[in-house]
């Protein structure tokens, strides 16, 4: 998709921040019957964070934002937007505008957007397009999700995958000659919404159409499994190499590969298909599981924090999961 730019995008600081419980699959096979060894050899994790006590998606939002702020040495009222990247809100009309609050970006309009795994990616795209055409100088791009909420505990095919994080990007305007943000491609299927979904259910209801209460409630996670798997190891290079035929670039020239974080045999297959060496991949599937929207901020900014991501590097960072939808966003981390 063509647009009009008129800016340049830069990605001026990142920031994250994760909740201190943390559950080992250890812990989880003795509530559901599996094992370390199977967890661990399926998908790459060992434990994942999840959010307890009064600890809101809210908070952790707000940490990875205030983290991110701190290094970028700008402050909350510099912020003309902000764009929470969420699937698991704690308000139905969107919890964008609490964040706002708690950091005391007072001057900044504040939304959510739901895109599940591929949120982070859109709405890093999203951001570009408000500085690019100039609506916008300075954005705040948040990616939290707490799939802890609506994880089936005693599902063993799902409850091993999910934890709860936030990871935060700023970006900021900048000249065109200057612009980092490169170029992207994004998809979404809605035919196969049902192979990973989070399924509204009504209830019965009485008839009576005014009758008090709730007309019915969000189910568990369900997911086909072994299709998600397949539709991301087959879509995921070819939105990539899509990117980077439309840039003239080839795989060659990529430094780092950031996918999000769903499973490691994912992170694998997608590489091999492209021919990127293990070392350019990041991977922190490890410890956190599949934290949704926030895999990839989460993994950027530990990357970035621990100098792994030197300054000039080309980054390529893919979404993928519910919707079913999918997106590729190429930038180099220029500070
Ligand atoms: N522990 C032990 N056994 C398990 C298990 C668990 N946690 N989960 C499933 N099994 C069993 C199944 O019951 C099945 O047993 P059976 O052969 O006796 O019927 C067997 O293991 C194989 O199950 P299957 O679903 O075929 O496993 P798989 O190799 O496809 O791995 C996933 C399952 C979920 C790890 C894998 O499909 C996957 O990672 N898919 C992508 C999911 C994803 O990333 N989703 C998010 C995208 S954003």
């Amino acid at each position: 998709m063509k647009s009009s730019i008129t800016q340049g995008v830069k990605l001026l600081a990142t920031g994250s921040a994760v909740p201190d419980l943390c559950i080992s699959n250890e812990l989880i096979s003795n509530i559901v019957d599996t094992s370390d060894e199977w967890i661990f050899n399926r998908t790459g994790i060992k434990e994942r964070r999840v959010l307890s006590g009064s600890t809101s998606l809210i908070d952790i939002a707000a940490l990875a934002s205030t983290n991110a702020l701190n290094k970028a040495g700008i402050s909350a009222l510099d912020i003309d937007l902000i764009i929470l990247a969420t699937s698991t809100p704690n308000d139905l009309f969107g919890s964008a505008s609490q964040l706002q609050a708690k950091i005391g970006a007072s001057k900044a309009l504040a939304f959510d957007i739901t895109a599940a795994c591929s949120g982070f990616v859109i709405a890093m795209v999203t951001a570009a397009q408000f500085i690019q055409n100039a609506s916008y100088s300075n954005v705040l791009v948040v990616g939290a999700d707490v799939l802890s909420n609506w994880t089936n505990w005693s599902d063993r095919r799902t409850c091993i995958l999910f934890g709860d994080g936030a990871g935060a990007a700023i970006l900021q305007s900048c000249s065109i000659s200057n612009n980092n943000l490169l170029g992207f491609h994004l998809n979404t299927n809605g035919r196969k919404f049902d192979q990973l979904n989070i399924q509204y259910e009504y209830s019965n209801t009485d008839g009576n159409f005014f009758s008090p209460g709730l007309k019915g409630n969000f189910n568990y996670i369900t997911m086909n499994g072994k299709e998600v798997y397949k539709f991301a190891v087959s879509k995921v290079p070819q939105s990539i190499q899509y990117c980077l035929d439309s840039l003239n670039l080839s795989v060659e020239h990529i430094d780092w590969l950031l996918l999000h974080q769903a499973n490691e045999r994912i992170l694998n297959a997608v590489s091999s298909r492209l021919m990127i060496p293990s070392e350019k991949v990041i991977s922190n599937l490890a410890k956190y599981g599949n934290t949704s929207a926030a895999s990839i901020p989460l993994a950027l900014n530990e990357a970035i924090e621990d100098s792994r991501i030197q300054s000039g590097d080309l980054l390529v960072m893919s979404g993928f999961g519910a919707g079913l939808t999918w997106g590729t966003l190429v930038f180099r981390w220029n500070p």
